[in-house]
């Protein structure tokens, strides 16, 4: 109930992204100093993106880039084609968004993460794997997904951890099986339960993003998406008819991985960056985002992803099920607990909403 109304919320706003993104564009800003590495992946086009607009200029394209010199302005004139010049990474390592997760993930880990997923007791039995994981970070990775460094700091282990934490909480049957240890059964579901009571076809959406007869847009991927406007989103982004055949992504496991993570990489609402930009400190707080207390790291991402929903409400059994997912993942992944950061940067217990519901709202 709680994920519906955070959706509800960005409804409406998803035109939004793509005006930011070319007002971003239009405001020169002169670039930053970098040192002359060459960078593999970097130099090749990033593919054009319709619904990932801003994504892709603040993760591999921009002169602000985690990773790679250039301007703006060299790819966003004629309308936001993969105009992009060569550029350079501004971080002393040479890799940037040219890695792969597969480098630093593997299977074994993977089936530690997610060890009951195939059990008798999950609803769905046989259906995850590393190798969709895998796959669809490929599409990502060129976006920074997994393989971002930032001032020769690399965030991809702790962004996957973060990533998958966000995946195990929201499709984990834990509570169902609660006699055992509640963190190892991520991957229990790959969609909403109780998914024949709305259709969630949203009649202001219907001009752009018709439903189809028949079809409800319920919660799937594994971090789900809802409605027919997100579903008509993710299906530009991905080069798919999801608006007709939304049952695709249940169906098959590297499409519900790339949904999650087109919802994790794309600035969903306005005035609010993606869960990607804050994880990885490339989103910089304003003035008016310290007052908030939203500061960039994990916290940050359950801000962007759930709202005033979660965030900003103390210390909340929803809120604290997901730090101990990205808690318990950062051990499994060899990175360690102790890395995740001081309390204030893993919880949103105290941070402002991005975007406030109106009091109004439930
Ligand atoms: C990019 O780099 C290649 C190889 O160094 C060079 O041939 C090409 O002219 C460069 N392109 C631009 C737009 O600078
Ligand atoms: C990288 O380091 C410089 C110098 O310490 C700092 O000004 C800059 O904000 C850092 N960049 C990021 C993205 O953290
Ligand atoms: C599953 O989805 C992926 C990514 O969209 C696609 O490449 C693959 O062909 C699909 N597999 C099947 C069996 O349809
Ligand atoms: C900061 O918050 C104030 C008060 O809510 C608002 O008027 C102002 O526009 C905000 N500034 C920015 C840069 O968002």
């Amino acid at each position: 109930m709680g994920y519906k109304c955070s959706v509800i919320l960005t409804k409406a706003l998803i035109l939004f992204v793509l005006v930011n993104c070319l007002h971003s564009a239009a405001a020169a800003v002169s670039p930053q100093p970098v040192t002359d590495i060459p960078c593999v992946a970097c130099d090749a086009p990033c593919p054009k993106r319709s619904s990932y607009v801003r994504g892709g200029c603040t993760s591999c394209n921009a002169h602000t880039s985690p990773c790679c010199g250039g301007v703006k302005n060299d790819y966003f004139q004629n309308g936001g084609t993969n105009l992009r010049k060569n550029c350079t990474c501004n971080t002393v390592k040479s890799r940037c968004c040219d890695g792969v997760i597969n480098d630093y993930f593997q299977n074994d880990q993977f089936e530690n993460l997610f060890s009951n997923r195939d059990s008798l007791e999950a609803h769905a039995k046989g259906f995850w794997d590393y190798h969709s994981f895998i796959a669809a970070s490929a599409h990502y990775q060129p976006y920074g997904f997994g393989t971002t460094y930032i001032n020769s700091t690399f965030f991809g282990t702790k962004e996957v951890a973060a990533f998958l934490a966000h995946v195990g909480a929201r499709t984990s049957c834990g509570i169902e099986v609660a006699s055992r240890e509640p963190l190892e059964w991520g991957l229990c579901y790959n969609k909403e339960i109780n998914s024949n009571s709305n259709n969630y076809c949203d009649e202001h959406d219907k001009n752009i993003y018709p439903c189809a007869p028949g079809v409800a847009y319920y919660g799937r991927g594994a971090l789900p998406i809802y409605w027919n406007y997100n579903y008509g989103e993710v299906s530009k982004d991905l080069k798919l008819d999801l608006l007709n055949n939304p049952e695709y992504i249940e169906q098959n496991a590297t499409l519900s991985f790339q949904v999650a993570i087109w919802r994790w990489m794309t600035p969903i609402m306005e005035h609010q960056p993606s869960a990607h930009d804050v994880f990885t400190g490339y989103w910089k707080p304003t003035k008016n985002d310290s007052l908030a207390k939203r500061v960039s790291g994990f916290g940050a991402t359950i801000n962007v992803l759930y709202g005033d929903l979660v965030c900003g409400q103390g210390d909340n059994e929803f809120m604290n099920n997901i730090i101990s997912h990205y808690l318990y993942y950062l051990d499994l992944m060899g990175v360690g607990r102790e890395k995740a950061g001081p309390h204030e940067v893993l919880s949103c217990a105290e941070q402002v909403a991005f975007n406030p519901t109106p009091s109004s709202s439930p």
